[in-house]
């Protein structure tokens, strides 16, 4: 049985340490899941004026969450919080209400920073915007990457071993909770 992830990436920037995290963790990534980025340079405003017609971005963006078996958030940290443009894609998939595209969907958290304390506050507040529409969240092991900023080689492969190690360790408990999960909600 193999899984589909979405792993949604919470940062715009071209040399973004979060995009090189998310595509060291597909390859990284057991045989049972299939890791495919998802960037939010498409996904326009949130505008509730909107929700009767919603614009096509919006639309390719929750159809891209609705066809996964999981997702994983992998975030920066801005201001001790999520990045804006991470909540304005949560915001975007979590209507129309009681149909949020999101739900049922088990949620894995990794967050990052090039300083020492791994974004901690970003996951943090991922963990209490997301139980409302989204499946349940995998909470151990816990992991808010530190030092990420000499991380990778001028190609953007992850060469810090370490690193490489707490990602594996991610991916090896979140294959097992997405399999439980799915034969839970089955
Ligand atoms: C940051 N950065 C940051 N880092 C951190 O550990 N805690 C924080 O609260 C913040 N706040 C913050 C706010 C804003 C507006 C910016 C632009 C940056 C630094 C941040 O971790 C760094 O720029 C990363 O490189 C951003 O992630 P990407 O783009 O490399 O994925």
């Amino acid at each position: 049985m193999s899984y589909n992830i979405a792993v949604i990436v919470g940062s715009l920037r071209k040399e973004s340490f979060t995009l090189k995290i998310a595509n060291a963790l597909t390859k990284l990534a057991p045989d049972t899941l299939k890791l495919n980025p998802v960037t939010l340079y498409d996904v326009s405003f949130f505008n509730q004026d909107l929700e009767a017609t919603p614009p096509a971005d919006w639309l390719a963006f929750r159809e891209k969450l609705q066809k996964s078996d999981a997702i994983l958030f992998v975030t920066p940290e801005y201001n001790r919080s999520i990045p804006g443009v991470l909540k304005n894609a949560i915001d975007v998939g979590s209507r129309p209400p009681g149909k949020s595209s999101f739900l049922g969907k088990p949620i894995g958290i990794i967050s990052n920073s090039p300083g020492p304390l791994g974004g901690v506050s970003a996951a943090k507040h991922l963990q209490n915007i997301l139980p409302g529409i989204s499946g349940p969240i995998l909470g151990q092991p816990e992991t808010y990457l530190n030092g990420v900023g000499d991380a990778f080689d001028e190609k953007g492969n992850l060469t810090k071993e370490p690193l490489q190690k707490v990602l594996q360790q991610y991916l090896v408990a979140f294959a097992a909770f997405v399999d439980r999960q799915s034969k839970i909600a089955a």
